[in-house]
């Protein structure tokens, strides 16, 4: 009812201002942006994310990482898939993202073929956030109504790319202020914290974990040690499974694990520690419709962060330049 009065406020005042009109349209993002502009996207958007994530499961998680790390950094605005060149310096090069990041391929193919159909319409943002999206429903996790209407940036920040997505080692408190800085609060932290329920990661990211720490399965470091040696060196880029119970499913198998001890990183365990996250992992481990609902409203408020609308930004002809 608020909002329904702020709206009809919002045209009375307007009326009297003709810049309103387009600000009253254009700001807020909906799930049916595209569908007169361009209504074949999402359909193009499913299958070529259903068959890169048939062809290798892990693909799913790397477009959902993807998705994140362009959030985080200055809005969802596409600005991760910007490459280097010699007069530009992309996101790619940024600690959290280098050699790590993957997927771009499967964006460029999503890209080529929307803009064949329909040129210079739908934001490389936009793909992303869909992308992801697709990407859990093919995993076997939940689906929810992306919004969409995003443009895509023609900057991007290495320096908030190292400063603003947390690391591994990071604390509780490390990954509560992270995300609050972005505007997410505790609660929506642990909740996008179970993406950690499909993908893999790097030996160097959790050695330190699995050989100096103790509130961890001891089977469980065992096994992972057997791949990760305790030195840096050529072990360093060997995979574990960010969710050894089940890794390549979308499911509430990550806050199992915490629960037992076998979170991967030092960050994922930090969320079950004798802290102030224990009752809602111990929540989700063991009410998996609880996590998918609020799991689909937080990847809404990620996407919420700081999008480019109206006449910011742009809609690239490739994702990886601006126009
Ligand atoms: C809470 C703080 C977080 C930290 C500290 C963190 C850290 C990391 C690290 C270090 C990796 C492995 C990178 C590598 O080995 O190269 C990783 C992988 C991954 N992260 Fe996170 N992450 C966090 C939150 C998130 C969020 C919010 C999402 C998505 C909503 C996400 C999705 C993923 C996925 C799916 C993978 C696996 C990617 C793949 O297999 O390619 N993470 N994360
Ligand atoms: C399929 O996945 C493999 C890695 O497992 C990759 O090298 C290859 O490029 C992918 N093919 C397609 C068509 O996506
Ligand atoms: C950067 O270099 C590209 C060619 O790689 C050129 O088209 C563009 O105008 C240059 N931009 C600036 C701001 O110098
Ligand atoms: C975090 O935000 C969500 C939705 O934005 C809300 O439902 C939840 O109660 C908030 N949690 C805290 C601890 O403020
Ligand atoms: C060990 O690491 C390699 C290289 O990343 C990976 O392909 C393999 O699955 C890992 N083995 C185990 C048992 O985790
Ligand atoms: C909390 O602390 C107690 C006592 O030190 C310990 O037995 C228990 O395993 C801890 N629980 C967690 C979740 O760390």
């Amino acid at each position: 009812m608020a909002s329904v009065i702020f709206f009809v406020k919002s045209i009375v005042f307007c009326m009297a201002l003709v810049f309103c009109w387009s600000a009253l349209t254009e700001a807020a993002l909906s799930p049916t942006f595209y569908d007169t502009k361009c209504p074949q996207a999402l359909k193009i958007i499913k299958t070529t994310i259903a068959q890169a994530v048939a062809n290798e499961s892990r693909m799913g998680a790397s477009l959902l990482r993807l998705f994140f790390h362009d959030c985080f950094v200055q809005g969802c605005d596409g600005s991760v898939l910007l490459d280097d060149t010699a007069n530009f310096t992309g996101e790619k090069g940024a600690g959290p993202n280098f050699n790590s990041l993957r997927g771009f391929e499967v964006i460029d193919t999503i890209k080529l073929q929307i803009e064949s159909v329909c040129s210079g319409v739908v934001s490389c943002a936009d793909i992303l956030a869909t992308a992801a999206r697709d990407s859990v429903v093919q995993l076997g996790g939940l689906t929810w109504d992306v919004l969409l209407g995003r443009r895509d940036a023609r900057t991007a920040s290495i320096t908030a790319a190292n400063r603003n997505l947390p690391g591994p080692t990071s604390s509780l408190s490390n990954l509560k202020s992270a995300f609050k800085a972005q505007g997410m609060n505790a609660t929506d932290m642990v909740t996008l914290s179970g993406a950690h329920t499909i993908g893999n990661a790097r030996c160097l990211f959790y050695r330190s974990r699995i050989y100096s720490e103790t509130n961890i399965d001891q089977t469980f470091a065992a096994s992972l040690q057997a791949n990760c040696s305790s030195n840096s060196g050529p072990t360093d880029n060997n995979l574990g499974f960010l969710d050894v119970t089940t890794p390549t499913l979308f499911d509430n198998g990550y806050y199992q694990d915490l629960i037992n001890f076998k979170g991967l990183f030092h960050s994922d365990q930090a969320l079950f520690n004798n802290g102030t996250a224990d009752a809602q992992v111990t929540t989700y481990s063991s009410d998996q419709i609880a996590f998918f609902n609020d799991f689909a409203a937080a990847m809404i408020k990620l996407g919420n962060i700081k999008p480019l609308t109206g006449k910011k930004g742009e809609i690239r002809k490739n994702c990886r330049s601006v126009n």
